[in-house]
């Protein structure tokens, strides 16, 4: 059985469009038929009076003659002061008087609606009775008409109910045409979407040209799409990278143990172990940052503290010396709200990255500048150059000149920096620097 829920959105408003339509035209035809009755029944009295004022006038100056020549009326009667019946018109001759009131005393003027005059056979009338004074004593006159019924005219009503009628089903028709036409493109929105997979992401749902809710619908769904396409396209990406990443190193172990096998009298195994350690090293150190950005993308939180980062620095650059001469210049107190293991592990990569590239200098400076601690890694080397600048945020990212110097990076440094100044409410950029490579770490001051 159809209940209220599955009716469709096109059922429901034609529904509520015929009820509507029902029921204003139940009131617009019940007050188009009373207005019509009264001034029917108001103009048939005026018909009536003026027919009976003929008789009137007879009665006045004189006796009527016996037959009355009035056939616009049902009857009329004229009765002498003795209450015979002296003339009447064709229909009514030699039948009794049709009524027994009179006018009351003092009044000319009396009527009363009858449907028991066996003359009239059943035909229902309005009998109006005049009084006459004269000298020889009151007249009485009665004359009868039609009464109007509710509905007028059959003919009339009929024309009325029929325009109700049809006005009903022109609505019904109206609105369901136009909820099809209007709730075309959601279906053909509903389609296409029904049809999209993870592995067509490319496809979108049509537009429809009118600038109404429906197109809006459409334009966000579009956008969103445009969106997961980017979101799995980069994770497809970013799968390819890693799996390419992690196979150079397994190949290279696997040759090794190969050229071993093959001539195990030959082998210096401490030496292939040294080797194999260092291809498990970079296995390691891709598998840990991936690790990593796992856990970042996955948005989950980590312990938060007060972390004061200029000890954070002094311990960092303490930890070992460097290659290259290294300028502090950091300001006391400045204190931020984070998680410290993730903030060391992105100023390590800072550090790094600016050793293996500078010249012989790298300057680390810190300060406190409205309301945002401000850390700067400056290198004296190569820099990089105004395009690549956002590229080396890029996972997998290294350009050219590093892979020469250093084949143990794994490009995915700096986008691991950048997800954990993003997750501590901050930004990490690259700037415009005199010489080198300027990275810049902007974090919220801890209140
Ligand atoms: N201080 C710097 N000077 C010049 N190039 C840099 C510097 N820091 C990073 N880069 C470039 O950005 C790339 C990405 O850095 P990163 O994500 O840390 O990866 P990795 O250090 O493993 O190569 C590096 O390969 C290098 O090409
Ligand atoms: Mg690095």
């Amino acid at each position: 059985m159809l209940t209220q829920r599955t009716w469709s959105v096109r059922t429901r408003l034609t529904l509520i469009a015929v009820a509507v339509a029902v029921l204003a035209g139940l009131v617009l035809t019940v007050a188009a038929t009373l207005s019509l009755y009264s001034l029917a029944d108001v103009y048939q009295a005026r018909q009536t009076g003026d027919v009976v004022l003929k008789t009137i006038e007879l009665t006045v100056h004189g006796n009527p003659p016996a037959e009355l020549r009035e056939e616009s009326l049902v009857g009329i009667q004229v009765l002498d002061p003795a209450g015979r019946v002296v003339s009447s018109t064709p229909g009514l001759r030699g039948a009794p008087r049709m009524a027994e009131f009179t006018p009351p005393p003092g009044s000319v003027r009396s009527s009363m609606e009858t449907c028991s005059i066996p003359r009239f056979s059943g035909r229902c009338v309005v009998v109006v009775a005049f009084r006459i004074h004269r000298p020889d004593g009151d007249w009485i006159i009665y004359s009868a008409a039609d009464v109007v019924p509710w509905y007028v005219h059959p003919g009339l009503f009929t024309v009325i109910v029929g325009t109700y009628l049809l006005l009903v089903v022109l609505a019904g028709l109206g609105v369901y045409h136009t909820a099809t036409r209007v709730l075309a493109p959601v279906n053909a929105i509903r389609d296409e979407l029904a049809e999209i997979t993870a592995t067509d992401l490319g496809r979108r749902v049509p537009v429809p040209p009118a600038w109404d809710e429906i197109r809006r619908l459409a334009l966000t769904i579009n956008a969103t799409l445009d969106r997961l396409e980017a979101a799995v396209e980069q994770q497809r990406r970013f799968a390819s990278d890693a799996s390419h990443d992690l196979r150079s190193p397994l190949t290279a172990m696997r040759a090794q143990v190969e050229e071993a096998l093959h001539y195990p009298q030959d082998t210096d195994w401490k030496g292939k172990a040294r080797e194999m350690l260092t291809s498990l090293d970079r296995l390691q150190a891709i598998v840990s940052d991936l690790l990593m950005l796992a856990r970042l993308d996955s948005g989950a939180p980590a312990a938060r503290g007060p972390v004061d980062l200029r000890d954070l620095c002094e311990e960092e650059l303490g930890r070992r010396r460097r290659r290259v001469e290294v300028v502090r210049e950091l300001e006391p107190g400045v204190t931020v709200a984070g998680n410290r293991l993730q903030l060391t592990r992105l100023l390590t990569n800072l550090l790094d990255n600016a050793e293996r590239h500078a010249a012989s200098r790298i300057t680390v400076s810190l300060a406190a500048r409205e309301g945002t601690a401000v850390l700067e890694v400056l290198d004296d080397g190569a820099g990089i150059a105004r395009d690549q600048r956002e590229v080396v945020f890029h996972r997998f990212a290294r350009l050219d000149a590093s892979r020469n110097r250093d084949a143990g990076g794994t490009g995915l440094g700096l986008p691991i920096a950048r997800e954990i100044a993003q997750a501590h409410g901050g930004t990490l950029t690259l700037e415009d620097s005199a010489q080198g490579a300027r990275f810049v770490l902007r974090l919220p001051l801890n209140r």
